[in-house]
């Protein structure tokens, strides 16, 4: 089931690249929430397959797509993370392809077409970027850690994300905002970042990445530190040594 997710991660990454210079039909599913014909015609791409092969399993795709399905097994599927910065042809986009058993991670796949960086993890096996093991950083201090964000497209709380980020800023050595959650999970999987927060998330755009963080060692929490819910979109992802620390600020 890996090595399928694999597969179909890196063709429909084959999709996006092949058609980035293309007419986007860029349509506004919100005021700054966008989606292309490259979102879409990825997740037919990565749909097809699934149900070709595993035609009892449930399916939870971004783009309008849900199917119950009658097996344990169930793909949570984000297409393309990242579309805005793909639509203004900035490198830093991936499809994320996650199976879940009985509601547990049991697969993540992330891939980024555009620097051909494929981070993968199956349950209790480890996490790997391009075959290569994963291992979170061992950073231990606030004042030492990279930390990522990213904003809600609604704009409804930003006198709480600003007044957050201001203390974020304060107490790390510095924060990023890439514009992909998923690769901001990876991130910190692969010890660049120390970690990663944000509210107003969807299970697709951290389905994968929370599996392959955790094979790599790091923690998953909701902002305020309670247990990690994919439905309820708030995560604070960390490298598990600076999650108090950065807890503290949300
Ligand atoms: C978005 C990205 C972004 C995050 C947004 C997501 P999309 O996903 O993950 O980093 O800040 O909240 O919706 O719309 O590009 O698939
Ligand atoms: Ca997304
Ligand atoms: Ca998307």
């Amino acid at each position: 089931m890996l090595t399928f997710a694999i597969e179909v991660a890196r063709q429909a990454g084959g999709f996006i690249t092949d058609a980035s210079c293309d007419d986007l039909c860029v349509e506004h599913k919100g005021r700054i929430d966008l989606v292309t014909r490259i979102d879409k015609g990825a997740q037919d791409i990565i749909i097809c397959e699934i149900l070709q092969r595993f035609p009892d399993h449930a399916i939870l795709a971004e783009e309008g797509f849900e199917r119950p399905g009658h097996s344990p097994y169930q793909w949570i599927i984000d297409p393309l993370d990242g579309t805005t910065n793909f639509v203004h042809d900035l490198g830093m986009y991936c499809v994320s392809i996650a199976v879940y058993k009985d509601k547990v991670p049991y697969i993540g796949v992330c891939y980024n077409p555009v620097n051909d960086m494929l981070f993968s993890a199956q349950a209790g096996k480890g996490a790997f970027l391009n075959g290569s093991p994963l291992k979170v950083s061992q950073t231990k201090r606030l004042v030492d850690s990279l930390v990522a964000t990213g904003f809600p497209y609604t704009h409804e709380n930003i006198e709480d994300i600003t007044a957050r980020l201001s203390r974020v800023i304060r107490s790390t050595q510095g924060i990023r905002r890439l514009g992909s959650a998923a690769l901001d999970l990876c991130h910190v999987a692969a010890g660049v970042f120390e970690g990663f927060y944000e509210e107003g998330l969807h299970p697709w755009d951290m389905a994968a990445g929370v599996l392959i963080l955790k094979e790599a060692g790091g923690r998953v929490t909701s902002m305020n530190q309670g247990a990690f819910d994919l439905y309820e979109g708030s995560i604070l992802a960390s490298n598990s040594l600076i999650h108090s620390e950065l807890g503290r600020l949300m």
